[in-house]
């Protein structure tokens, strides 16, 4: 995969338009804050065939084998108030979803906050991470790992991880794979829109794998219990509990 592979398969207006392509680099999330910093502009994407210290939420590492799938950043402006960014990575994980259950040609669920299933394994991880200046939002930096021609995962993932190719049973082209997924969340973004945000948590909502379960929320020390109910406008969960509701903003979800 290099740029000029993604941009002739590209049917975008802007995203991808700019495109790095890295052979190997440290994690996409932190070379596409580094361009947004720099003044890129929104659509840009970094990509890396590998990643050397792949992030994922909660400080975990995101483990890729090189070359096999997709690992890469979209930088976003979308000139929101800091307090309503919460909706991005719903965004994200339903746009992620769809292009998943086109490929894979069954069900792709999302799991809050922006995992992707497939087959009740996870294929899809996000991570989201703005640059605040005053009260909006600079930049959002959305990281994508996909998994696409792994077949083989480390022990530790392996009962809970899954791919397109072991989904299909066979193997995607990965600029292609990018670029439709590109087109997909550009023809998603749409953060002008008042009504943007419901649109999302009901795209959300229409693919989601968590609602009207027993759950079990783990943030750090803290465990919360109880059945999923909603998934609000600022990307928060609202659980019921036998005290009452309550809304968590950040954790991961176990379903019981
Ligand atoms: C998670 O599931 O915890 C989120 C994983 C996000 C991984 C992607 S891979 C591309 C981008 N660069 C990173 O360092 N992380 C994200």
């Amino acid at each position: 995969m290099n740029a000029e592979s993604v941009i002739s398969r590209l049917a975008t207006k802007t995203f991808g338009r700019r495109i790095e392509v890295h052979g190997s680099l440290g994690s996409t999330n932190d070379e596409a804050k580094r361009l947004a910093a720099a003044g890129a502009p929104e659509g840009t994407v970094v990509v890396a065939l590998e990643q050397r210290a792949g992030r994922g939420r909660q400080d975990r590492t995101w483990i890729a084998e090189p070359g096999k799938n997709l690992t890469f950043s979209i930088v976003l402006r979308p000139g929101l108030p800091a307090d309503r960014l919460g909706v991005i990575p719903l965004f994200a994980s339903a746009a992620v979803a769809s292009r998943v259950s086109a490929v894979c040609g069954k069900p792709a669920g999302c799991k809050w906050p922006n995992d992707v299933l497939v087959s009740g394994r996870k294929i899809s991880g996000i991570l989201c991470e703005s640059t605040i200046t005053g009260t909006r939002a600079a930049s959002v930096v959305v990281g994508i790992g996909l998994n696409v021609n792994q077949v083989e995962f480390p022990a530790a993932i392996a009962g809970d991880a899954t791919s397109i190719a072991l989904e299909t049973g066979s193997e995607s082209d990965l600029p292609g794979t990018l670029a439709s997924l590109l087109g997909d969340l550009e023809s998603a973004w749409r953060p002008e829109d008042p009504g943007w945000p419901g649109a999302v948590v009901g795209e959300w909502t229409r693919r989601n794998v968590v609602l009207g379960k027993l759950v079990e929320v783990v943030r750090g020390a803290t465990t919360i219990a109880g059945v999923a109910r909603e998934v609000t406008e600022a990307g928060t969960l609202r659980i019921e509990t036998g005290g009452g509701a309550v809304e968590v903003a950040a954790g991961d979800v176990h379903l019981r």
